[in-house]
């Protein structure tokens, strides 16, 4: 293809916006505009954003002010917001960043191509940030995506019904909508097929896929007639594509996650024995002001019900720290729970009011000082499960899917006895932990046993026995 020209995708925040970004950017590509990962060579720069606590929002607008100077010296660069910041905020962004051309919402990308061509016949300000309501169900143009990969993203739905009370999801990613299996199963095809190893699959809820649980006035709705199925259903479709070798997914809500998915887990060979399962809080009280749906007792119950189907398990959560009203008594149980749980990564985060989740309006906030000493605190716990998680591998054999070179020398870190003349690689273990290895003969997308010799707060170190 002649390309007229680059584009610069910036990406903010989660998985789902990760995805997002390739498809912006292939969407970019097949108008002719090749990936650049150097800002100053930019033809269009998009920035895509993210607003589930305040400090990824202002990232958002610190980046579009460095924009604002390379456009004063290029002005035919065209400058884009997308996501949930630009869902959320609409044409107000254009207040603060005038030069901006293009605010596109977390549905709007299909028509990035016609928003473009207005900027490029003269508008200014243009802007797509109606209400989310509609599926992506095509594929990228996987010509322009980049092929080295081989590990990827795949949506499978949008959007959330579950409306925490801290949460600023439901209302710029809207109602929760599925794409259908066969739609799901030929984009994983193609991707297998251009050398693909493992996907995650992304959803905010993946236990609800399909409107799992959702009832009408009859009752429970049959998802098989609307063409859908349950998540677990859709799992054994993935598991069956050939050349998939994992299969993971984030995030699992813990007020519906079903006895068959933990039988999924256990049963279906490509399916990782990991599970994401935030909790948020260990507090009942709290929990209930988050609206969350479930009890500490109940987390508990499944946890308990996952680590005796599924030995091993590779678990991790996300917490939230000083929500409006904590108190000491409920900061203490969530550090119980964590102690309880034992888990083996922790997403932890400082509450941040967002506007339209009805928690921001809650009373009794806690002081920036005291969100980050509870944050410290529960840090510097779960440090010591991530280390003990770490521990337990060392000794044993993990089969680990190589993912390419490591970016630094761990070998030179801790001191150990080193083989420079042997590339060192890196891959992850199926319960998602980070090892290095040294090895000469591997590709990136093989299995390879992987002896763990040394354990690092954040990764592994192994000596490679076989390649399978
Ligand atoms: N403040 C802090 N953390 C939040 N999260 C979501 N909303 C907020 C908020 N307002 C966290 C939750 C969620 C993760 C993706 O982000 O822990 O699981
Ligand atoms: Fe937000 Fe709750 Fe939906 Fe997760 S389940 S996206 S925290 S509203």
């Amino acid at each position: 293809m002649n390309y007229r020209g680059y584009a610069y995708v910036y990406t903010i925040g989660c998985q789902m916006n990760s995805y997002d970004s390739e498809k912006i950017a292939a969407i970019l590509g097949s108008l002719g505009y090749a990936k650049t990962d150097q800002l100053e060579k930019a033809d269009i720069v998009v920035c895509n954003t993210c607003s589930i606590r305040e400090k990824a929002q202002e990232k958002a607008f610190s980046f579009l002010g460095t924009v604002a100077g390379k456009k004063r010296k290029r002005p035919g660069l065209i400058s884009i917001m997308s996501g949930c910041v630009a869902q959320q905020e609409g044409e107000n962004v254009f207040k603060r960043i005038p030069h901006l051309d293009i605010v596109m919402g977390t549905q709007a990308f299909s028509r990035l191509p016609a928003l473009i061509s207005k900027v490029q016949s003269g508008m200014r300000h243009v802007s797509d940030t109606d209400e989310p309501n509609e599926i992506f169900e095509s594929m990228p143009d996987f010509t322009t995506l980049d092929r080295e990969k081989i590990s990827r993203f795949v949506t499978i739905m949008q959007g959330c019904n579950n409306f925490c009370t801290y949460c600023v999801v439901p209302h710029v990613r809207g109602r929760e909508r599925s794409r259908t299996p066969q739609n799901i199963v030929e984009e994983i095809t193609v991707l297998a097929e251009s050398g693909v190893k493992e996907v995650t699959l992304l959803g905010q809820n993946v236990n609800s896929y399909g409107g799992y649980g959702e009832e009408d006035g009859r009752g429970k709705i049959d998802l098989h007639t609307r063409g859908l199925c349950t998540f677990p259903e859709l799992l054994e479709k993935i598991n069956e594509i050939e050349g998939i070798e994992r299969i993971r997914f984030a995030t699992s809500h813990p007020k519906n996650i079903s006895d068959e998915l933990i039988f999924a887990i256990r049963d279906l060979k490509k399916v990782c024995n990991q599970l994401h399962l935030p909790v948020q809080s260990g507090s009942n009280a709290i929990l209930k002001k988050m609206n969350r749906g479930y009890t500490r007792e109940s987390y508990l119950e499944r946890i308990a019900t996952l680590r005796s189907h599924c030995p091993g398990v590779g678990l991790s959560s996300d917490m939230i720290v000083g929500f409006p009203s904590e108190s000491r008594q409920d900061f203490d149980q969530t550090l119980d729970l964590i102690k309880r749980v034992e888990f083996d990564g922790l997403f932890a985060f400082s509450y941040s009011d967002r506007p339209n989740a009805p928690a921001s309006k809650f009373p009794s906030p806690l002081s920036e000082e005291e969100k980050m000493e509870r944050l410290n605190e529960l840090l510097s716990l779960q440090e010591h499960y991530t280390e003990k998680s770490n521990l337990a591998s060392v000794g044993k054999v993990e089969s680990v899917l190589v993912e390419g070179r490591s970016m630094k020398n761990r070998h030179a870190e801790a001191e150990m006895p080193s083989e420079p003349q042997l590339p060192q690689m890196t891959g992850r273990t199926e319960s998602g932990k980070i090892v290095h290895f040294h090895a000469d003969n591997t590709e990136p997308g093989e299995l390879v046993d992987i002896y763990i010799e040394h354990a690092y707060p954040h990764s592994l170190w192994g000596r490679l026995l076989k390649n399978r």
